[in-house]
């Protein structure tokens, strides 16, 4: 199948040049060269469409003019096969990523998990990773101050996993555990930090945070890393109260903030998102529920161009797609640099509509960011040459894609890995009632393009 696909791409690129060919005074008006978009699958490929015969609860007519008509209707399908690769009966995933050996890692938000940062070692089971201590912490409450967390080297909440291009595992550690289903507790520098790990298990990376760049209400949500010159590594920052992106320096563990309350990292406070087609009104917020409903996370999904030169983000709760270049957010705003936040606050690029809420962001060594569509079941893909998004996959199986990885296997595929953990229909957003079903699920699709290695 993708064979045929690629054929369809060299033809159509064939028939691209020509209808450009310098000189060409005959063009006609269809020959709009940048339409249909590179490397964009022939229609009859993306659209969920069909015509079938009426169901059986549609085909009440018994007149046979009606009775067996075709109709045309929605599949709800389209693009590459989604392949299950993993099913979570324990704890409730959101992070994925997968070395090019083919080792997954996976991260469990911390309520009552005996482990937040876990390794896949069969279909259905996850080990502790690196190993079940570092996962322990002395404690989580602060008996000092309560409501507060404890500073720790070992794991609190692991929010995030990825695989840098030298194959080695960072977790983000939000430093705010749930425990025991209260509200989130506020975190104690030292609580939250970036972490570096070979695939060995020994730690090469311990980064923690001035209270002054991750304070105690700050929620960090995901990460990408650079390696590039000194290295860096950027994470939103998705707390309402915090909307904002921290920025690392790798080699001196220096870190900073910049587009603290930019409107691209706030929240749409009127969102109303559709999941299956049902609109989710956030139930009143009595406590302890809807502590945290859809419209008040900020920026939550990144990723980094292949070339490292732009900054990808969105807000979980906006349908609004953005960037930056990079370089504004390397410059750390100080004395020496006094406009840094005023020049990065202005080059910050809408790049527009996105038609669904997003939650990850994802690039590959083709330029295309994909981007996951909960409100669609589906993941598209942003074209930075076209400026359009285009459809990638849609499957009624796709149940709020959560994270997404992208990875080279030595064995052979270009892979998207995702996870799917039914978010919306945790108790939080359900007025205290569980909806989600076991197994949560992993699953990958096939891509023209490899992993981004940004080395
Ligand atoms: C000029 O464009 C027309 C229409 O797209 C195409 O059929 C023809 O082959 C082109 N001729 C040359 C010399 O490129
Ligand atoms: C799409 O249309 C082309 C050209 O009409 C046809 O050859 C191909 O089989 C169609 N593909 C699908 C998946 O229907
Ligand atoms: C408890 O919280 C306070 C305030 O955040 C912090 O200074 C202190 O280090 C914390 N204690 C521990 C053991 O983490
Ligand atoms: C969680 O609840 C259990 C059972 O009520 C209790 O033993 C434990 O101390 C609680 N943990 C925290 C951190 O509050
Ligand atoms: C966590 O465990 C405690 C004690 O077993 C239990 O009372 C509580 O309901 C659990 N919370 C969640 C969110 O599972
Ligand atoms: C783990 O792997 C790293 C990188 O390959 C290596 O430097 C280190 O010695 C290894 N540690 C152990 C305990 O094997
Ligand atoms: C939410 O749950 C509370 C407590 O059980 C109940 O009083 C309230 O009516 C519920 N609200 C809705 C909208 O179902």
């Amino acid at each position: 199948m993708m064979r045929s696909v690629l054929a369809l791409y060299s033809l159509l690129a064939a028939m691209a040049a020509a209808a450009t060919a310098p000189g060409n005074s005959s063009l006609s008006v269809f020959d709009f060269p940048e339409y249909p978009p590179p490397m964009t699958p022939p229609p009859n490929q993306t659209l969920a469409d069909s015509v079938e015969p009426l169901p059986a609860d549609v085909a009440f007519s018994e007149d046979p003019a009606l009775k067996n008509l075709k109709i045309h209707f929605d599949t709800g399908k389209f693009g590459p096969p989604v392949e299950l690769v993993h099913a979570y009966f324990d704890f409730w995933p959101t992070g994925v990523a997968v070395a090019s050996n083919g080792r997954i890692f996976t991260s469990f938000p911390r309520g009552n998990e005996t482990f937040t940062l876990a390794e896949a070692n069969t279909a259905t089971t996850e080990v502790p990773f690196p190993d079940q201590d570092t996962n322990t912490p002395e404690a989580f409450i602060n008996t000092t101050n309560p409501g507060f967390s404890i500073a720790t080297e070992k794991f609190l909440l692991i929010q995030a996993v990825v695989v840098d291009g030298l194959d080695r595992i960072w977790a983000l550690d939000v430093g705010r555990p749930r425990v025991n289903g209260t509200t989130l507790m506020a975190a104690s520098p030292g609580g939250p930090k970036l972490l570096g790990f070979h695939q060995n298990g020994t730690r090469f990376a311990s980064i923690t945070f001035p209270a002054s760049v991750v304070p105690a209400d700050s929620s960090l949500n995901d990460l990408r890393i650079d390696l590039r010159g000194d290295g860096f590594a950027y994470l939103p920052d998705s707390s309402p109260q915090r909307p904002g992106v921290v920025v690392v320096n790798l080699r001196t563990g220096v870190s900073w903030r910049h587009l603290d309350n930019h409107p691209s990292v706030t929240v749409q406070v009127d969102l109303i998102s559709f999941h299956n087609g049902v609109p989710n009104y956030i139930h009143p917020p009595i406590s302890p529920f809807a502590v945290t409903p859809f419209n008040r996370f900020a920026a939550d999904g990144v990723a980094l161009s292949s070339d490292g030169e732009f900054f990808y983000f969105a807000p979980l709760s906006a349908r609004r797609l953005f960037r930056i270049p990079t370089s504004f957010l390397k410059i750390q705003p100080s004395a020496v640099n006094p406009n840094a936040i005023i020049l990065a606050n202005q080059a910050v690029q809408d790049l527009g509509d996105t038609g669904s809420h997003l939650n990850g962001l994802e690039s590959d060594d083709q330029g295309f960011i994909y981007l996951t569509a909960p409100e669609h079941n589906a993941i598209n893909r942003f074209n930075p040459k076209t400026g359009m998004i285009e459809p990638f996959v849609r499957n009624p199986f796709i149940q709020w894609p959560d994270t997404l990885a992208v990875a080279s296997l030595k064995s052979g595929g270009n892979f998207l890995y995702f996870t799917c953990n039914q978010l919306w229909l945790s108790p939080d957003y359900q007025n205290g009632t569980d909806l989600r079903t076991k197994p949560y699920a992993m699953f990958r699709v096939p891509i023209e393009g490899g992993k981004a290695n940004q080395l």
